[in-house]
């Protein structure tokens, strides 16, 4: 189990064309090739609808006693058990919708904040996005103490590096499940084992890994997990998950009059309906695509929403490996650094998001060039200064990153190797 994420299932023909078609920005003309996935995914047609329905025919506050207003409840009640099934929470209360990951992750550093005791130290990591560092060391001026998890020369976290830094006073482990930076995978359930062995918790920050594979809490084992929808083919909103019997004690602002229950006590305020109503289409779009990928699906139906999830994640992942394994060929015909796993081999330890510089050319204009070709990847710190530090690149020019998710194809990385090639031919 505690592998699980870490395994790529057998390659079988995946249906991106039909995946494609349900994406209106992929089907412009002139066309457009999209590598800047990490920073936010493209939405299907039927997300856009549904937030669309939202907006035009119910856009009215919820908790009133006419029918819209129970309408938008109900829609919302729905909308939690969709993330429910998307991450296999056991409950749905433990759902709670809002802004994004980082606010989620500064609502659970103060509510964690007033909790130090003697357990106060903290372990964060250097390959995190700053969004789930920065929130935790804020907590030094509540006493706590920042330990740091740190990656080995092979910009790496390995698990038994963790092992030392953990004992009695450890409060959590903050780490993320996928590096939105270098696309490499943490071996979460193994930290949580260690974590909770140490009388520890775990905050895991999934926002880069949930357009790849398989979310699981229960597999995971985690305390917390923040995720953000518009990484996972919804609109602008982020969602928190956490184990009931620890949200029903966290400390959370709320109004004397709001229930001090999850998932009230953690969604201060009025959140985005439609866009919420959006993610529970985004849902809605994986599991329908559970049924474009398996063969076996007429023989062998789905026996529940949470299985068509692990079908199309397990398909998605699956076909994923094939594209990082093409774009570490083409990253390497054009003798560029990649800095993270760069063994195809070992495409099983990361996602297809890649981060390398190419020699004699500045990150900044290669993304122009690319831009100027239809092409679009970015190049910067990626919101990872320390990882930066890491790799020995200076912040204010960073690196470039490619970053593709199940609806970009062999032929684009292609088109994109060639001009990679061009540009390291006349460098
Ligand atoms: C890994 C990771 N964590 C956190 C964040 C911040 O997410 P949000 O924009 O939802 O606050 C991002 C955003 O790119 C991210 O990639």
């Amino acid at each position: 189990m505690a592998k699980q994420q870490l395994t790529v299932p057998t390659p079988t023909a995946f249906p991106f064309d039909r995946v494609r078609s349900q994406f209106p920005a992929l089907n412009q003309q002139p066309g457009f090739v999209f590598f800047d996935n990490a920073a936010g995914a493209q939405i299907p047609q039927a997300v856009f609808d549904a937030v669309n329905q939202h907006l035009l025919h119910c856009n009215v506050q919820r908790g009133g006693r006419y029918k819209k207003s129970k309408d938008v409840d109900a829609a919302i009640a729905s909308a939690r058990q969709s993330v429910a099934a998307l991450i296999n929470a056991r409950h749905s209360e433990e759902v709670a919708f809002g802004m994004n990951a980082t606010s989620f992750l500064r609502l659970l550093s103060i509510a964690i904040g007033c909790t130090l005791g003697t357990r106060h130290e903290i372990v964060v990591t250097d390959l995190d996005h700053e969004a789930n560092i920065a929130t935790w060391l804020q907590l030094v001026r509540e006493g706590a103490k920042i330990v740091w998890w740190k990656m080995r020369a092979d910009s790496s976290l390995h698990v038994e590096d963790l092992a030392p830094l953990l004992n009695a006073k450890t409060r959590l482990v903050a780490c993320t499940v996928a590096s939105n930076a270098l696309g490499s995978l943490v071996d979460v359930a193994a930290v949580a084992k260690l974590a909770h062995a140490a009388g520890a918790e775990v905050v895991l920050d999934c926002v880069h890994y949930a357009p790849h594979a398989v979310i699981d809490v229960q597999a995971f084992d985690c305390d917390y997990l923040v995720c953000s929808g518009y990484k996972i083919f919804a609109p602008h909103m982020g969602f928190m998950w956490g184990r009931l019997a620890l949200l029903n004690e966290l400390p959370t602002f709320r109004e004397d009059f709001i229930p001090d229950a999850p998932p009230f006590k953690i969604e201060a305020g009025t959140f985005i309906y439609e866009n919420v109503a959006g993610m529970a289409a985004a849902v809605a779009y994986l599991e329908a695509l559970s049924g474009w990928v398996d063969d076996e699906g007429e023989a062998n139906p789905p026996r529940s929403r949470r299985d068509s999830i692990v079908r199309a994640m397990t398909a998605i992942r699956s076909y994923e490996a094939t594209l990082s394994a093409e774009m570490l060929r083409v990253l390497e015909a054009a003798g560029a650094t990649v800095y993270g796993v760069g063994d195809p081999g070992r495409c099983n330890e990361r996602v297809p998001t890649l981060c390398f510089n190419l020699p004699g050319g500045s990150p900044q204009h290669v993304t122009e060039v690319m831009s100027d070709r239809g092409i679009g990847i970015r190049d910067g710190h990626m919101y990872t200064p320390r990882l930066m530090q890491q790799l020995g690149v200076p912040m204010e020019s960073g690196v470039l990153r490619a970053s593709l998710l199940h609806y970009n194809t062999v032929e684009e990385i292609q088109e994109f190797g060639k001009v990679l090639l061009g540009m390291a031919r006349h460098s």
